[in-house]
């Protein structure tokens, strides 16, 4: 029987892609997840999405209904873009932390850790930095910075790996 319905047919279509990029996202999810419990319960959704996408693609074989290549693409970007979009996010805000301790430590009069949290902030922004050159190109890139805020444009942190200042003098970063 052929379904005469152009949206539960494109629904259809759209479901089953998207159910691989979401199945996608909870991978790259479990994988930066340390606690065990957490952990499994991510992988279990991830199963669940791959057994829906077995469910939707049973129904559209009834009907004659073909994969998408369009949405199997679209979804396949968004599922592989959004990873990578949020660790740099994640490192971004991982930048300041390190600044700031050195900033409250030097308040206090303590300049013992200032080599060491200097390191770690830089090595953070170089982490980032590496995840934004992943989706730099990415299309999704503007509508997902106005959203999180954080991408080619927007930072949250004003260090620049470009002209870097040495720890002495590298107050500059971070400071609101
Ligand atoms: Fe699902
Ligand atoms: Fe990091």
């Amino acid at each position: 029987m052929k379904l005469e319905h152009k949206e539960l047919i494109d629904l259809l279509q759209s479901a089953y892609s998207a159910e691989k990029a979401a199945a996608f996202a909870y991978q790259g999810h479990a994988g930066s997840v340390k606690d065990k419990t957490e952990r499994s319960a991510i992988q279990q959704i991830e199963v669940d999405e791959w057994n829906h996408r077995k469910e939707v693609l049973e129904i559209m074989k009834l009907y004659g209904i073909p994969v998408s290549k369009y949405y199997e693409i679209r979804f396949y970007i968004i599922g592989w873009f959004m990873p990578f979009y949020f660790a740099g996010s994640l490192e971004s805000g991982n930048v300041c932390e390190y600044f700031r301790m050195k900033h409250f430590f030097n308040e206090l009069g303590i300049k013992d850790h200032d080599q060491i949290l200097y390191e770690m902030g830089m090595k953070e922004k170089e982490h980032e930095v590496y995840f934004l050159s992943k989706i730099k190109n990415n299309k999704l890139l503007p509508f997902f910075e106005k959203i999180f805020s954080w991408g080619a444009r927007k930072s949250f942190n004003n260090v620049n790996l470009d002209e870097k200042y040495p720890v002495e003098s590298s107050d500059i970063n971070c400071k609101k």
